[in-house]
C-alpha cells in the first residue's frame, strides 16, 4: 500500500577499515513513478580498534568501535539504525572467471529472464576455493548461439545461452567475523558488498566507465583498485601496501615515533619532492616528539615520494596485467584517506601516464560536508549500492550482484537487467 505513494527509507553503509570505522546514512526517497532520490544525511568516523591489515584481530574491540560509530550516527540523524550494508575489503578477496552455459527453455527459443538466472547459476557452479564463499557474481557479457558481446539477451532468440561472469569470493571466516561484529553491535546486515566495487560505482560517471578508468582506494595497510571499461568491471585487485607504510617509512627515516610520523605525513606531507626548498624545515618537537629534531621538508617528501611511487608502480603492474597500462582514457580516480596527500594527482599523472583526479560521489545529494572528503567514498558507495538494491533504483547492469541464494538473485536481476 505504502508503495503507491512516495516513501522514504534509511539506508546505512558501514565501512570497517583498518584505520577508521565509517558509517554513512542516506535517506532514500522513492516516488511511485520510481524516481528515486538519495540524500546523505549523516556521516561519522571513529578510529578503528581490533582490526589490522583488514583482518579482525579482536571481535570485542571491533564491536566497540562499530557501536560507537553507529551511536554517533544515530544521534546525528535522530532515528535508530536497524540494518546496514557492510563493506568487505582487505586481502581476503579473490576473483575467478566462470562461464555458465544453458539451453534456452522456451520452445520458440525466446530468451527470458529465467534463462539468464539459470545461466548465472550455472556459472556459480564452479568449485569455490576451500574456505571461501561467493560474495558477488558479476555477469560480464552473454553469447547466444555463439554470437558474443551481447549485453542483454532477454527477448533474443536462440538455443544456447552463455554468460561470462566474474565471481568474487571472500574468506568465509572473515565474513563470519564481520557478521558477529555487526550483530553484536545490535544491527542487522542487509548484505555484504565488496567495498571497492561499491566505491567505484559512486565516484565514476557512466561515461568514465565506458571510456575506461581505474578507481584507486588508498587506505591504511592496503590499496584497492577497480578498473572499468565499456561500462563494466574489467578488473579489481587489492595491493598490500597503503598509506600506513608511508607513516612507517617516516618513523624509520626520521627516527621518530609512529604518532609523530603520522602528524608529519598528514600536516606536511608532499608526494613530489621536486621544487621543495631544502631550506624549509620543521621541528619534530612541535609535533609531539620528546626530543628536538629539525628535519627538512625535502627529506620528508623524498621518503613519501619513494613509497607512493611504489604503490603506483603496483597499480601500474595490475593495469599491465590486463594490458591497460597508460591506456585508460578517463584516467585514475583516487578515494580513501590515503589519497589526500598533497601532490597525489601530480605524481599519479607522472607515474601512470594517465589523467588523474580525486573521486567525489556523483548523483548523490548531501547535507553533510563529508561528501567532499574522499575518505568517505567507500562508505558513501555502500549507501548508493544499498539504495539501488532496496529502492529498485535506476536499472544498472553494473550493479549486478548477489551473494545470497537464487530467490534473491531473481529479484535483483529483475531490477538490474533492463
Ligand atoms: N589528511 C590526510 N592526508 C594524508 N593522509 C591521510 C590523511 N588522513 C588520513 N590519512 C592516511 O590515510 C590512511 C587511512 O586511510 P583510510 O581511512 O581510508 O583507511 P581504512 O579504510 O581505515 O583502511 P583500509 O581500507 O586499508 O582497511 C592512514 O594511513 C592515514 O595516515
Ligand atoms: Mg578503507
Amino acid at each position: 500500500m505504502a508503495r503507491n505513494k512516495t516513501y522514504t527509507e534509511i539506508v546505512a553503509g558501514l565501512d570497517i577499515g583498518s584505520s577508521a570505522v565509517r558509517v554513512v546514512i542516506g535517506q532514500l526517497t522513492v516516488s511511485k513513478e520510481g524516481d528515486n532520490g538519495l540524500q546523505i544525511v549523516g556521516a561519522v568516523e571513529v578510529p578503528s580498534e581490533g582490526i589490522q591489515k583488514g583482518q579482525i584481530t579482536s571481535i570485542e574491540d571491533t564491536v566497540s568501535a562499530v557501536s560507537s560509530a553507529l551511536e554517533q550516527a544515530e544521534k546525528i540523524v535522530g532515528v535508530p539504525i536497524e540494518h546496514v550494508w557492510v563493506g568487505v575489503s582487505g586481502n581476503q578477496i579473490i576473483t575467478q572467471e566462470s562461464k555458465g552455459v544453458i539451453a534456452v527453455s522456451r520452445t520458440d527459443g525466446e530468451i527470458a529472464e529465467e534463462d539468464i538466472e539459470r545461466a548465472v547459476d550455472a556459472a556459480k557452479a564452479i568449485s569455490t576455493p576451500l574456505n571461501y564463499e561467493i560474495l558477488h557474481v558479476l555477469p560480464r557479457g552473454f553469447s547466444v548461439d555463439g554470437q558474443t558481446g551481447i549485453k542483454d539477451p532477454v527477448g533474443m532468440t536462440g538455443v544456447r545461452l552463455e554468460v561470462d561472469t566474474k565471481i568474487i569470493h571472500s574468506v568465509t571466516s572473515h565474513i563470519k567475523n564481520l557478521s558477529k561484529v555487526v550483530y553484536r553491535a545490535g544491527v542487522d546486515i542487509d548484505d555484504f558488498v565488496y567495498l571497492i566495487l561499491a566505491a567505484g560505482e559512486v565516484v565514476t560517471s557512466n561515461r568514465q566507465k565506458e571510456l575506461g578508468c581505474v578507481v584507486v582506494n588508498i587506505g591504511g595497510p592496503t590499496t584497492s583498485i577497480v578498473v572499468y571499461e565499456d561500462g563494466d568491471v574489467l578488473h579489481s585487485a587489492v595491493i598490500p601496501i597503503g598509506s600506513a607504510h608511508i607513516t612507517n617509512d617516516l618513523a624509520l627515516g626520521l627516527k621518530t615515533s609512529i604518532d609523530v610520523a603520522e602528524r608529519v605525513k598528514v600536516e606536511y606531507g608532499e608526494c613530489v619532492s621536486k621544487g621543495i626548498s631544502k631550506k624549509e624545515t620543521i621541528e619534530l618537537k612541535d609535533l609531539g616528539s620528546d626530543t628536538s629534531e629539525i628535519v627538512t621538508k625535502y627529506y620528508i617528501a623524498q621518503i613519501i615520494e619513494a613509497r607512493v611511487g611504489e604503490i603506483l608502480e603496483k597499480v601500474d603492474e595490475e593495469l599491465a596485467s590486463i594490458e591497460r597500462s597508460s591506456m585508460l582514457p578517463a584516467g585514475v580516480i583516487f578515494i580513501g584517506a590515503g589519497g589526500k596527500l598533497n601532490g597525489m594527482i601530480d605524481i599519479a599523472k607522472q607515474e601512470l601516464s594517465l589523467p588523474a583526479q580525486l573521486g567525489y560521489p556523483l548523483g548523490v545529494d548531501s547535507i553533510s560536508d563529508k561528501i567532499n572528503d574522499i575518505a568517505f567514498g567507500p562508505a558513501i558507495g555502500l549507501v548508493k549500492w544499498g539504495s539501488v538494491m532496496t529502492g529498485g533504483g535506476r536499472r544498472k547492469t553494473s550493479f549486478n550482484v548477489t551473494r545470497k541464494a537464487t530467490e534473491k538473485m531473481k529479484g535483483i536481476l529483475k531490477n538490474l537487467i533492463p
